[in-house]
């Protein structure tokens, strides 16, 4: 489902786009022989490798095999590096549609205080260095953290990616007594949302819904990702900065 909406976005925006669906029983030195060939093709300026893969792959080698200047995903070791010295040139996708959001609002984020429920590599551990860049105070809770409702109430801005429910029926992980007034709700968890969205959205100032909000922000930030690799790859610079309203309706 994500490959196919990341193709179409694809389309939509005038990329093109190839895909390689190998069977499940590739094997690493393959699947990497594949990554090299794409990564000395000059007509292909991004490359990604969707997650997860299957158990006899090194997940690490096959990241570390993508070329820095066509990762797309923002995952190898050299973008990660970048991104902890403040350089986003090429960062996971999801967190930088989070902080392009929070970029866009009218609202001072230095000093703000960021409660994050999620640590992973995809999304809460890139986002920590997003939102210090930006001077946000940011704490990171997680599957062991005690009280954790203490936290949220005192978050300006509340991320969520915990995304244990499966059904409308299951109860929701944030609920409105843990949300401090005003405050800014970032739900990044699919498909169902974390979030209570009918009753936080009266309490929260700003708030994304589940689906149409990160979902789509993080394959427009993709694509600018894939923007920002053919500009470097042109020797070009400065179209990092984008407004991500000019993402052909790809962003709300
Ligand atoms: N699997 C889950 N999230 C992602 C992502 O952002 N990129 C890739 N390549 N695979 C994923």
């Amino acid at each position: 489902m994500y490959v196919r909406m990341k193709q179409r976005a694809c389309k939509k925006a005038g990329i093109l786009s190839e895909t390689y669906d190998l069977p499940e029983d590739t094997s690493e030195e393959e699947l990497i022989d594949q990554i090299q060939k794409l990564n000395h093709d000059g007509d292909v300026h991004g490359i990604l490798v969707q997650l997860p893969l299957p158990d006899h792959i090194d997940e690490e080698e096959v990241i570390d095999a993508i070329s820095p200047g066509k990762d797309v995903d923002g995952f190898s070791p050299r973008n990660i590096y970048r991104l902890f010295h403040g350089d986003d040139f090429l960062s996971a996708a999801t967190p930088q549609g989070i902080v392009t959001m929070l970029d866009l609002l009218p609202v001072e984020l230095k000093g703000k205080d960021a409660v994050i429920i999620n640590r992973s590599t995809i999304v809460g551990k890139p986002l920590i260095f997003m939102l210090l860049d930006r001077d946000v105070t940011v704490h990171v809770c997680h599957s062991k953290t005690e009280d954790l409702s203490s936290k949220t109430k005192k978050a300006d801005i509340l991320v969520t990616a915990v995304g244990l429910r499966e059904s409308d029926d299951d109860p929701y992980f944030i609920t409105e007594d843990m949300v401090k007034d005003d405050a800014i709700v970032i739900d990044v968890a699919t498909p169902k949302g974390d979030v209570d969205f009918e009753v936080v959205k009266e309490k929260a100032s700003y708030i994304t819904p589940v689906p149409g909000g990160v979902g789509p922000m993080t394959i427009a930030m993709l694509l600018r990702n894939v923007l920002a690799a053919y500009s470097y790859l042109q020797n070009q610079t400065n179209i990092f900065i984008v407004d991500a309203i000019d993402y052909g309706g790809y962003t709300s």
